[in-house]
């Protein structure tokens, strides 16, 4: 932590030599760089000079509880431009914290061209960079490829999501391919909504350039005189602990800097209407869900997609959007039954909106067509349904009709405690109708710059409500909305082996109280997959454990281990969700159903342990990936334990038993594990031979240990 902060704080001091020292070292500008570096900052001033060349004014230091700030103002030689360099270094977590406020009083608009919001040279070696790729349903791969000569360019053009595809985090290992838990290692996250670029350049023999920004491509910024412009932070961090400290420093950052709304806080066990019963949404349904959920022991039920809609229904997904009505065809005595059903229950209440969009099949399309982000004179580039739109978010009536979805569910049912907010479009008409028309190139930025807006006026007034941010499951897993939402979907597909892979690589930036895992249903819908119920159970619980499925096609069997499920994550909750993170086995690592190299000769597994920051208490899981008879086992050596320290072994969510005295499914066995003690030492150093043999479940075993310290 020391050494992150001496670093950026050198690199900070390089321009205190003097009033008239050149700001290339923390902001490389056009016409002010030599030829190897590329610019992250460019403009075009209103006179059609593009040069920027920028001299340190002034520079105050703030110093509070929490962060210590440099504020550097510069300005341009020749014009009115202006450029304040802010570096944030928090006390209680090595992040630090860049980014730039533009402004000029030039004599008519100023054209940004590029803007990133941070630089940093890095010197020549064997550089790895880790970053994630994906897809809707396949979120969070690691990808992970050594960085050349030449420029290496991520980013997004999404418009409205940016971390289906390529996400705005990265890893760089300055030693070699990147290490869990050793090894140097920077991390970088984008703090932004939108689309990106993140560049690593070397474009001569001395070293390697970072930089990340907005997105240039089609997004000129149209800077007005006076106008100040915040380029989103771009968050850092350096560990010495490998890929694992990277995480670690990331996920205490978002708890406890602002990063994650209420990121201190535990989350409840939910059950979730969708996979369930889609838009087959009736009163009598609901309250059976209800009825299921409260009886496992969960805590919170939020009814999905499908409960709304005034002259268009919502039975699929081609209407309605926009209709924030109670249609009362489907729950004929209003959300106000539900809400009283949840209090008889002893459990909470949540429901799904979507409200930066519309359908073309809806009345709100029908009185605001002007309200839909569109291309002057082109046809409408229809979305999901074949009739989703866009709201134009930078309109002030847009933002106030979409805060007044939020402020009226609200305001006339108190008792919602939990809201999934969608957004299952990207924005593919490239066009505003409230912006002039000389700035429509601001659209992409004033879009997220609208939603933020909305959601500070929200979380003023609604800080306790529950947010869960979804775009077509982690379609919008970043840190530039992270501060507005308690939680997010991390993927639509819920199928509990694939989970295991999706989850691990959302674990490299995000905490695990954030990532919402729900157990589904098996035989899985998408993908026909059938897994045991204690599999989908343990590969949930690592994280915001929910339930995603019809209760009613349950087997009995499914119930109990539900039931136990829940009340053993119960007892384990906060150290899962607040503790901190060890992954240490990759399901990645080496042979893995996703490179295509399976070998039956040894299990390949997937294992990770949260432990408290006292090091007395931790959680391990651990998932047999593969099967086959005699395969040999694999060990797996823990991490993060006090090596002085003796821990005891208790196995939770053991897998029920069928008790034929009693006729019921009840308690099963425990592995011959259970109750045994071990040094700290020898945990980390030798490791467990955990049971995830053929003999225990053919296909898909896993086990949870709880380790507490007598
Ligand atoms: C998106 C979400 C799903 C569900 C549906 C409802 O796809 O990711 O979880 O809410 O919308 O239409």
């Amino acid at each position: 932590m020391r050494r992150t902060r001496l670093f950026f704080f050198a690199l900070c001091a390089c321009l205190l030599v003097g009033t008239q020292v050149r700001a290339i070292e923390m902001l490389p500008t056009f016409g002010d760089i030599d030829h190897i570096h590329l610019p992250a900052l460019l403009v075009q001033h209103a006179d059609g000079d593009q040069s920027l060349q920028l001299r340190a004014q002034d520079t105050t230091y703030i110093d509070n509880a929490q962060y210590q700030e440099m504020v550097i103002a510069t300005k341009d030689m020749v014009q009115p431009f202006y450029v304040t360099i802010h570096v944030r270094q928090w006390k209680s977590v090595p992040i630090t914290e860049t980014w730039y406020e533009i402004s000029h009083s030039e004599k008519k608009p100023v054209r940004l061209q590029r803007f990133d919001s941070g630089y940093l040279p890095l010197d020549n070696g064997d550089l790895y960079l880790v970053h994630l790729h994906g897809n809707w349903a396949a979120e969070g791969v690691p990808t992970v490829e050594r960085l050349t000569r030449g420029v290496k360019t991520i980013r997004n053009s999404d418009g409205a999501r940016n971390a289906h595809l390529d996400a705005p985090e990265v890893m760089i290992s300055l030693d070699g391919v990147p290490q869990e838990n050793s090894g140097r290692v920077l991390g970088a996250a984008l703090c932004w909504s939108g689309n990106f670029e993140i560049r690593v350049a070397a474009t001569d023999e001395k070293g390697f350039h970072f930089y990340a920004g907005i997105d240039p491509m089609a997004s000129e910024y149209i800077l007005s005189p006076k106008q100040v412009f915040t380029t989103p932070h771009l968050a850092y961090t350096y560990s010495d602990e490998g890929m694992g400290g990277v995480s670690r420093a990331f996920h205490r950052w978002a708890r406890t800097c602002g990063m994650l709304h209420n990121g201190n806080a535990t989350r409840n066990i939910l059950l979730n209407s969708w996979e369930g019963i889609y838009f087959d949404i009736t009163e009598e349904r609901i309250l059976a869900m209800m009825n299921d959920i409260a009886a496992f022991g969960g805590e919170l039920f939020v009814m999905d997609d499908g409960w709304f809609g005034g002259k268009y229904q919502r039975n699929s997904d081609d209407a309605a959007l926009g209709d924030w009505v109670v249609d009362t065809r489907k729950l004929p005595n209003g959300l106000k039954a539900l809400t009283d059903a949840a209090k008889d229950r002893h459990i909470k209440f949540g429901i799904w909106i979507e409200p930066e969009a519309t359908n073309t099949l809806s009345e709100l399309y029908e009185q605001h067509p002007e309200w839909v982000l569109q291309e002057r004179g082109r046809e409408l580039k229809l979305g999901r349904g074949g009739t989703q739109l866009v709201l134009d978010m930078t309109n002030p009536k847009v933002q106030d009709f979409v805060f007044s979805i939020v402020d009226n569910l609200l305001t006339k049912h108190p008792e919602i405690a939990y809201i999934k907010w969608d957004a299952n479009a990207s924005i593919q008409n490239y066009g505003s109708p409230y912006l002039p028309r000389d700035k429509q190139s601001n659209l992409y930025v004033d879009y997220h710059l609208g939603l933020i807006k909305t959601l500070e006026r929200i979380r003023a007034k609604y800080p306790n409500v529950v947010i869960q941010n979804c775009a077509s499951g982690g379609g919008r897993a970043n840190y530039g909305l992270m501060p507005y939402f308690d939680e997010f979907w991390v993927s639509d597909n819920n199928d509990a082996l694939q989970r295991v892979y999706i989850q691990w690589g959302t674990s490299y930036f995000f905490p695990s109280n954030a990532m919402a895992q729900h157990i589904g249903g098996s035989p899985y819908l998408m993908t026909g997959r059938t897994t045991p119920i204690k599999f989908r159970c343990d590969v949930a619980m690592s994280g915001r454990l929910g339930m995603e499925l019809q209760p009613a096609h349950m087997t009995d069997e499914e119930r109990a281990q539900c039931t136990v499920a829940f009340a053993d994550y119960k007892a384990l909750r906060e150290l899962i969700q607040l503790g901190n993170l060890y992954r240490l086995v990759s399901p990645f690592s080496e042979a893995s159903p996703f490179s295509n190299q399976q070998s039956p000769a040894v299990q390949q597994v997937a294992s990770l342990m949260y432990v408290n920051d006292a090091k007395d208490h931790a959680v391990l899981f651990a998932y047999g990936l593969t099967s086959f008879m005699k395969q040999a086992s694999r060990r797996i050596r823990l991490a993060g334990l006090d090596p002085n320290r003796t821990y005891t072994l208790h196995e939770k969510n053991i897998r029920v038993a069928y008790h034929h005295d009693r006729n019921a499914w009840g308690e099963g066995e425990p592995c011959e594990l259970d109750g045994k003690s071990f040094t700290g030492e020898y945990l980390m150093s030798v490791g467990l031979d955990i049971p995830l043999s053929t003999e225990y479940n053919i296909d898909y075993p896993s086990r949870i240990f709880e380790l507490i310290v007598p």
